[in-house]
């Protein structure tokens, strides 16, 4: 509740997660949103659908397999490793959350005074998520990614895997999650890559307006992370996806 710009005077938890939209608040759906919000998509989410669909954009078998996914998301959020004996008790958000499986894969890497707080606008997602056991250091809630509810400054890190490409906004979605960011807290990216090649501008813009979905150039995240006040910035490219980060200030 601390971390929150307009705590609720009551808060809505009954579900498992702190439910913060309202009904006129959720951002229309495309279609590719739609799926993530039907009931069928989030049950074989993490089974079937993230491993096959991820790995072939990060070019299976030659990217990097979920697990080593995982370790890159908090080795660049400079979180702990699950083995260590000590880990730091850092606040992290996890943005575009799913069915958790990012926020606990981060859970793992914080200490037991630390949080990791995953936020998602797809109640069937949470649903998914808060089924799943979980200690105090995860908490979920249901929000929108361009509008995050949070106070400025509040996290040490950030982290959106599989998220921003669905985004209505997406540059408005990481303004927020920089303006949550404390000076020197670190963000981790991972999303669509546009490849370098011949007709891939046209055939990229033909899949936005068929399902929603942006693939981003090259440069378009390094750019935008530029431009938002990071510094260290890292991008690693893959076939079809691309990890991009950075130190805020
Ligand atoms: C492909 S899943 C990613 C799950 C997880 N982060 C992963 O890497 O596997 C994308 C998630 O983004 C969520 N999402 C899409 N638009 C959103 C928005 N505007 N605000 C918050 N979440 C959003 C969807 O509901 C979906 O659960």
């Amino acid at each position: 509740m601390e971390l929150l710009a307009s705590p609720p005077a009551r808060a809505e938890d009954a579900a498992g997660y702190l439910d913060l939209l309202g009904p006129g608040d959720e951002p229309a759906p495309s279609p590719a949103q739609r799926a993530m919000q039907s009931t069928l998509l989030p049950r074989i989410y993490e089974q079937v659908w993230r491993p096959i669909g991820f790995n072939l954009a990060k070019g299976w078998p030659a990217g990097p397999d979920t697990a080593e996914e995982y370790a890159l998301a908090r080795s660049w959020l400079a979180l702990g490793r699950p083995t260590d004996p000590r880990k730091p008790d850092m606040t992290v958000l996890d943005v575009a959350c799913g069915p958790g499986n990012v926020t606990r894969a981060l859970a793992e890497g914080v200490g037991p005074g630390g949080l990791v707080v995953g936020l998602d606008v797809s109640a069937t997602m949470l649903e998914r998520a808060v089924a799943e056991p979980a200690g105090d250091t995860i908490g979920y809630v249901r929000g929108n990614a361009a509008r995050l509810p949070f106070r400025d400054g509040v996290f040490d890190a950030v982290c959106c895997f599989g998220g921003l490409h669905l985004f209505d906004d997406p540059w408005a979605a990481l303004d927020d999650m920089t303006r949550v960011l404390k000076p020197g807290g670190r963000l981790a990216l991972l999303t669509l890559r546009r490849p370098a090649l011949p007709l891939a501008g046209p055939a990229g813009e033909l899949i936005g307006r068929l399902t929603g979905l942006t693939m981003f150039g090259d440069q378009e995240l390094r750019r935008a992370l530029q431009e938002r006040g990071y510094r260290r910035l890292r991008h690693h490219r893959l076939p079809l996806m691309q990890f991009a980060g950075g130190t805020l200030g």
